[in-house]
């Protein structure tokens, strides 16, 4: 046994007839955050998809915790595995607090004591004014705290995030990001991160992986892509340094 929270070799994944991924290996070890790139359709989503064995047929291998990740995206769920999907569904008419509430009780497990309201006021401060917000009252950005927020309850071991600064302001930016690179050490967590946005990645992450249609193009740490304008260039959609 190594310390490998999530492992994913020679994965294929499909919608229908369409193939989304095409034989993906990663390897993400516990306390770890590797940043998964790539453009618009490159397979990043595709890829958190296949790991909660949702919305696509896939095959190959993957193991979180060392064993598969088989079953249903609740089983997966059950077992430590967070995900914020990029839609960041929030119930509109109950407030923040009430949304909170009901993600500690669906994660909840015998093995993890859920998170305390007070710890994530502290990890994302911008929690305290919204509060008492309803979710349809909430921006965007404010909207993608409370979906990390949420995802934290549960005290994941691993938690997948998916593109959690698009469309967002620079200062809300900045908050989430000292959130995701705080998660490991205060809590144990492993992440895997889609993300385009290159600043953030250097600011969470030590490692990349870079997709384009579905295959595995890149693999370095941060500062080796970082340095790299020909690959980042070719993979990173404009202007995303
Ligand atoms: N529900 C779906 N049904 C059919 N094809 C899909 C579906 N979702 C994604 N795809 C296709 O799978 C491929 C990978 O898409 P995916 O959403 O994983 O990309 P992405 O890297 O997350 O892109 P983005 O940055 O736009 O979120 C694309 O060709 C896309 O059109
Ligand atoms: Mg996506």
């Amino acid at each position: 046994m190594n310390d490998s929270v999530l492992t994913l070799q020679r994965v294929d994944a499909s919608y229908g007839p369409a193939q989304a991924l095409f034989g993906i290996d990663l390897d993400l070890a516990q306390g770890e955050t590797i940043a998964l790139l790539g453009r618009n359709g490159a397979g990043k989503t595709t890829t958190l998809r296949a790991v909660m064995n949702l919305m696509v047929r896939r095959t190959g291998r993957i193991d979180v915790f060392g064993s598969p990740a088989k079953g249903p995206a609740d089983a997966i769920a059950r077992r430590g595995v967070g995900w914020v999907p990029d839609d960041r569904r929030i119930f509109p008419t109950l407030t923040v607090r009430e949304n909170l509430r009901l993600a500690q009780r669906a994660g909840r497990s015998k093995d993890r004591a859920p998170v305390s309201f007070d710890e994530v006021l502290e990890i994302l401060p911008i929690m305290k004014r919204l509060i008492d917000r309803r979710g349809s009252a909430l921006s965007g950005g404010e909207q993608q705290a409370v979906a990390i927020a949420r995802a934290i309850m549960a005290r994941p071991r691993l938690l997948l995030l998916d593109e959690p600064t698009e469309g967002l302001a620079p200062v809300i930016v900045d908050e989430l990001e000292q959130a995701v690179a705080d998660l490991p050490g205060r809590f144990g967590m492993s992440i895997l991160l889609a993300e385009q946005n290159l600043r953030f990645v250097q600011r969470t992450a030590r490692r990349v992986i870079v997709l384009e249609t579905g295959r595995l193009v890149y693999s370095g740490t941060v500062e080796e892509f970082a340095a790299n304008d020909d690959v980042r260039e070719r993979y990173l959609a404009i202007g995303a340094a």
